[in-house]
């Protein structure tokens, strides 16, 4: 379903993302939108993974390819991302952006996650099977959590509740554990999960700078939970990760298919919808992947 630069400062993003009403001005076509929303996927996703790659650099004393996956991870996230975020709305005010999180949570709690495990049942996965299970059961007390968080901002009733607890789990160099429909679904898996964890730290920046701590904690820690706990344990289970020279090799290669097919696709789909703002974005996005694919070739042919 997905095809596998610069830092803005934190602060400079956050000014630009609370005023999402001014990107209302143009409203993009629905083609665009749903790619703005696939590019938003995909660069959480290469922000996660080049996270995780950078610590397992940093196991095995690359100094060099763990500054390269920690400097594009934040590219793409405080860059790419951050840029994309704009046109598609991503950040409104608090009770928008808690509706958002719940909206998000029952679906994956009572659709997705309910429909991948099942398939996984079915396949004979039955690791995978619990897994989708289990964070299923944690994304329904995440939706509640933010039901009754929304309850107390708009109707002053009740506590904003805390976060719940992580099990941090680290990703590690493993084989998938499942192949077929499972596999593609835990690729699927991971990028809901890596989008999540993004706005969920956007939502706590736009709660923090609205003075309500207890709520940035809860999208914070909610957060945490998303990438070190369900996106990292779908990671080991799909074998997302090996050594650091296969991570550099497979970087580039997603890189490349961003720079070449998905980008260049996009801005052409905007560019005929008149949508010429976000074409240019989508152009601009297309070159800065293709240097990250350079960079990387550069690093794995050392
Ligand atoms: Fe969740
Ligand atoms: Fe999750
Ligand atoms: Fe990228």
């Amino acid at each position: 379903m997905f095809p596998t630069t610069r830092t803005l400062a934190a602060a400079a993003m956050v000014g630009v993302l609370l005023a999402p009403t001014a990107a209302l001005a143009e409203t993009p076509s629905s083609t665009t939108e749903e790619n703005l929303h696939t590019a938003l996927t995909i660069e959480a996703f290469d922000w996660a993974r080049y996270t995780v790659y950078a610590e397992q650099a940093d196991r095995e004393d690359d100094g060099s390819a763990s500054a390269l996956f920690t400097d594009t991870a934040a590219e793409d996230r405080y860059d790419h991302l951050a840029a994309l975020a704009i046109p598609a709305g991503l950040v409104g005010g608090n009770a928008q952006n808690l509706q958002a999180a719940i909206d998000g949570e029952v679906y994956e709690a009572t659709v997705m996650y309910p429909e991948f495990a099942a398939t996984a049942r079915a396949e004979g996965c039955t690791q995978a099977a619990s897994m989708f299970r289990s964070i299923a059961a944690e994304e329904k007390m995440h939706a509640k959590k933010y039901t009754v968080a929304l309850s107390a901002i708009t109707r002053g009733r009740g506590s904003i509740p805390r976060a719940t607890g992580l099990q941090y789990i680290t990703v590690t160099p493993q084989l998938p554990a499942c192949g077929g429909q499972t596999q593609t679904n835990l690729v699927t898996a991971m990028h809901g999960e890596a989008l999540a964890t993004v706005k969920y730290q956007l939502f706590a920046e736009v709660a923090l700078n609205s003075g309500n701590a207890a709520l940035a904690d809860l999208f914070a820690g909610t957060a945490t939970v998303e990438f070190r706990e369900h996106f990292s344990d779908e990671a080991n289970l799909s074998g997302l990760m090996w050594d650091t020279e296969t991570n550099l090799t497979d970087a580039a290669a997603s890189e490349d298919v961003e720079a070449t097919v998905t980008y260049p696709a996009f801005a052409q789909q905007a560019t005929e919808a008149e949508d010429f703002d976000v074409a240019s974005l989508f152009e601009e996005l297309a070159v800065a992947e293709g240097l990250q694919r350079d960079a990387f070739l550069l690093l794995a042919e050392r």
